[in-house]
């Protein structure tokens, strides 16, 4: 089909299942185990009504907001999604670019089809780019890494705190994987006989622990944000430890079968957080099955200051390329400011529990 036939996120995801490769669809849709969390990522929304507000004057909408102080036109950023090239023979910089065109931030993973040097380069004038970091076993090579996204320009480390080990993915573990991302290709243990998922685990410190936080502020000046955040106890720690912020995720339901999805989790973590009176001093961001403008919504409403994508991109790029992501990027704009306009809220900063009607959320 037409690239503007696609209305919505769940298009790209029904082309790209056709036009990718079977170890592409394996690797990019596949989640651990029965994919119980990986449903419930979205289903939660579903579970979540709204309360408009009627006879306001919405004629103007204001959607941008920031993110860690940095602009982003509207409260969503491109998290970091491994082995781009899977999908498109430009991998990773198809994103970034796109990202340009929106004024959105791009979240760059460690396990990228494309060097660090090859997405930061194809940066536009003023483009903010953060950093996604696997923790090596070995701490020099960390300690590079790290160094390295700081003096290209990263401006925030994204440190991923849910894949001790990473989670069994059948789909993909059905199939035999055989690239490996260029910055670890140097690197001989990779296994290559039981999926993609399987050949980067050992690049991933299963060792890492709270007291190694102190550590990553020695050798950064980098804000530092935890991605895979799944507790009140484990975000009141992270906040109490001044982290400039914490991703409510389970890994788009790749890691633990059976976590919550964060949708559930963030009234928990907001209130306590709020009890604690932590709440002003860290930002809190939620990712996994976002698909809709209203699921931004009702993030936002609940307290989050943005939320991340994955898969919905990696889909629209593999698809379409870089008009692919742009336009998903703008629908969900679209769709963001109708579901304010609507629901009679002008502003991001306006937008809170009021117009949510939860009751239904912890009921399944
Ligand atoms: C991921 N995710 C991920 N997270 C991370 O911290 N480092 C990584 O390398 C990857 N790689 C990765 C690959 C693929 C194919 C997927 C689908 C996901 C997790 C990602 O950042 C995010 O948490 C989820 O993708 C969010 O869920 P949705 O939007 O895909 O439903």
């Amino acid at each position: 089909p037409n690239l503007d036939e696609m209305l919505n996120l769940f298009d790209f995801e029904a082309v790209a299942s056709q036009i990718l490769t079977k170890e592409a669809w394996a690797y990019y849709s596949s989640g651990a185990d029965d994919e119980v969390t990986m449903r419930e990522n979205h289903e939660a929304f579903r579970r979540i009504w709204l309360k408009p507000r009627v006879l306001i004057d919405v004629s103007k909408i204001d959607i941008s907001t920031t993110i860690l102080g940095h602009y982003s036109s509207f409260p969503l950023y491109i998290t970091a999604t491994a082995l781009g090239k899977l999908g498109h023979p430009e991998g990773e910089v198809v994103l970034t670019r796109a990202a340009y065109t929106h004024k959105v931030i791009q979240m760059i993973p460690t396990l990228a089809s494309c060097s660090l040097d090859e997405m930061v380069n194809a940066r536009g004038e003023g483009q903010v780019q953060f950093y996604q970091l696997y923790a090596n076993p070995d701490r020099n090579i960390t300690e590079r890494v790290v160094r390295a996204a700081e003096a290209k320009g990263c401006k925030a480390l994204f440190i991923t705190v849910d894949a001790p080990h990473l989670g069994r993915r059948e789909k993909d573990m059905r199939l035999k994987y055989v690239e490996a991302p260029p910055d670890l290709q140097e690197e001989k243990d990779i296994r290559r006989d039981q999926g993609a998922a399987k050949a980067m685990n050992s690049f991933i410190d299963c060792r890492l622990k709270w007291a190694d936080l102190e550590w990553f502020r020695s050798i950064t000046s980098m804000p530092l944000v935890l991605k895979g955040i799944q507790t009140v106890e484990d975000a009141v720690m992270a906040a109490k430890l001044g982290m400039e912020g914490i991703v409510l995720s389970n890994h788009g339901g790749r890691q633990l079968d059976f976590a919550r999805s964060a949708i559930e989790i963030l009234p928990e973590v907001v209130q306590a957080l709020k009890i604690e009176g932590l709440y002003d001093k860290i930002e809190i961001y939620i990712d996994g099955g976002i698909r809709r403008g209203t699921d931004i919504f009702k993030a936002i409403a609940l307290g989050a200051k943005a939320v991340g994508i994955g898969r919905p991109m990696l889909y629209a790029m593999s698809a379409y390329g870089q008009p692919g992501v742009e336009r998903a990027l703008q629908l969900l704009k679209d769709e963001l400011e109708l579901t304010m306009a609507l629901a009679g809220v002008t502003s991001i900063r306006e937008c809170g529990p009021q117009y949510l009607d939860i009751r239904d959320l912890y009921n399944h």
